[in-house]
């Protein structure tokens, strides 16, 4: 594994809360919020090289030239249906940035992804490009996804996730070494049905209250 493209966090506050999510007793409603509040704390660090654009801006002093962030080149691009999760949690960063979807299932046998949907910003080649999944098990959808967005042009992306099992970690930053991951925390193993231990169970089920 190329250590440059992987980022594990460590701000006690993302531990903190990510331990909150593997709690079975949380219900949906926290869940949701915690979600949403870990993606945010996650964002600041991936976003820390969003490109600036100077722009002028009038003080109650005078007239100067300054640094802002442009909504227009960043997309997030959750994986269907969990990635919606943290959707919210990115916007209140930024909240012009364009929002994309893919939309794919892992088969229960299998557990092989299936795209069911797929709609982009268009044009997505300039874009820095944040796919959004709370969950990198075997690596399957996170490829998938990352293989569509190139696929449509996209070159700058990024791949965030809350919790990750080593196996997917490994596989996608082998399939695409050109992106950058980032994990909010890194688990121990899969288990045999491909779930995430310790993890935190089924997250679509978690966020959506389904099951
Ligand atoms: C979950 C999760 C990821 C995928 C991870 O989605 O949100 O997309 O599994 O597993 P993988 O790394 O082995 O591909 P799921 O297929 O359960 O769909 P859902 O979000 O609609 O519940
Ligand atoms: N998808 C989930 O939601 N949880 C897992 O542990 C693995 C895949």
């Amino acid at each position: 594994m190329n250590e440059n493209q992987i980022h594990i966090m460590t701000h006690p506050l993302i531990q903190h809360k990510i331990s909150m999510m593997r709690d079975y007793r949380t219900g949906t409603n926290e869940f949701r919020k915690l979600t949403e509040e870990v993606a945010t704390l996650m964002g600041y660090e991936a976003l820390r090289d969003l490109p600036l654009e100077d722009v002028e801006v009038t003080t109650p002093i005078e007239t100067c030239m300054t640094p802002m962030i442009s909504g227009q080149k960043l997309a997030i691009v959750p994986i269907l249906r969990a990635g919606l999760g943290m959707v919210s949690g990115i916007l209140a960063l930024v909240p012009s940035a364009k929002v994309g979807h893919i939309g794919l299932y892992r088969d229960h046998e299998t557990h092989e992804p299936h795209e069911y949907y797929c709609k982009l910003p268009d044009p997505i080649e300039l874009r820095t490009i944040v796919v959004l999944d709370p969950m990198l098990a075997t690596g399957g959808s996170a490829v998938a996804a990352v293989d569509f967005i190139k696929q449509h042009g996209g070159r700058k992306i990024k791949f965030m996730c809350i919790i990750a099992a080593p196996e997917g970690l490994k596989r996608l930053t082998e399939t695409h070494p050109d992106i950058q991951v980032y994990v909010g925390h890194l688990d121990r193993e899969l288990n045999a049905d491909a779930y995430i231990c310790p993890g935190l169970g089924d997250a679509g089920d978690r966020i959506f209250g389904t099951k």
